[in-house]
């Protein structure tokens, strides 16, 4: 494998950045992660977008130009042969002496991407029939809007799913709330049909899956609310299913030990994910 670090492509296995790295040191860096189906980067655009925020709202200096950004991209991507699978692309403040402040303004961003081939077909076969989840309070800060590589809180909460024989950990704001997964934005869907999801306002990242299901939710005529919900209507939804980049439209079966209505992936879940599978063919 092969990734990109700095300028150079490297093997994978020797690939590395400084120990004064400020991604290392402070997390201070933001990220991205994008699906490539049959060849094709989904949404693309809409992320490397969502980068540039991320990268202004914690002010460092993009490290190249999108049409250079994208080109190295392809090039990861191609020395990797990727037909399905994703990219990881990361961006941090660079290295140098350990202080708090911004190093000088000089100092090169760090820019790695890797990549590495997935099978979908696997994938979609492994989440059939659903995953567990648990819910969690929400304890990280309040720029969850930014895509930080300071992901702790996130590391421990999926690490916790696990320990309980869950796979998504859901978080729960102060008001009993659901914000969003620990890696992924979380929808339900009510009595009448319609799909629910928290507002994009900062208290969850606004997820690219998300904005693109709304996308197909009018092309499907389906009705979207955006509108927070509870813990307790979450339990009692009709379906509850969760989005990110790695996990298209995953039906959520059971919470907290609960079965979500009668324990089966819904329809509307299944139908989204059919529609993203034929917008990708
Ligand atoms: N996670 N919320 C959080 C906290 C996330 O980390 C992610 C993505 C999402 C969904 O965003 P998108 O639809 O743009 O992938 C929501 C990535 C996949 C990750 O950390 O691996």
């Amino acid at each position: 494998r092969t990734a990109y670090v700095n300028g150079r492509y490297v093997n994978h296995g020797e690939a590395g950045v400084h120990i004064e790295d400020r991604g290392y040191q402070f997390a201070d860096g933001v990220y991205e992660v994008c699906e490539v189906r049959h060849g094709v980067i989904v949404d693309l655009t809409r992320h490397l977008d969502r980068l540039d925020r991320s990268l202004s709202e914690i002010r460092i200096k993009p490290p190249m130009v999108r049409a250079a950004l994208i080109q190295v991209i392809r090039e990861v991507l191609r020395r990797n042969r990727v037909r399905n699978g994703l990219f990881y692309l990361q961006v941090t403040r660079g290295a140098a002496r350990r202080d708090h402040v911004f190093p000088a303004a000089d100092t090169p961003a760090t820019l790695v991407v890797t990549a590495k081939s997935t099978n979908p077909e696997i994938i979609a076969a492994k989440n059939a029939n659903g995953i567990k989840a648990i819910t969690l309070p929400d304890n990280r800060w309040e720029r969850v809007d930014v895509k930080t590589v300071g992901l702790l809180p996130n590391v421990l909460a999926r690490q916790q799913a696990k320990e309980a024989g869950a796979q998504e950990a859901v978080y729960i704001d102060r008001d009993g709330m659901v914000t969003e997964g620990a890696a992924t934005n979380v929808w339900i869907v009510d009595k009448e049909g319609r799909l629910i999801t928290r507002p994009a306002e900062p208290g969850i990242l606004k997820g690219i899956t998300r904005t693109t299901l709304m996308d197909v939710a009018d092309k499907l005529g389906v009705p979207i609310v955006e509108r927070r919900f509870s813990r307790e209507e979450m339990l009692e939804a009709r379906e509850v299913f969760i989005t990110a980049a790695t996990s298209i439209c995953f039906p959520v079966v059971e919470i907290d030990g609960r079965t979500i209505a009668n324990g089966h992936p819904g329809d509307v879940s299944a139908r989204f994910r059919q529609a993203f599978f034929d917008i990708a063919e």
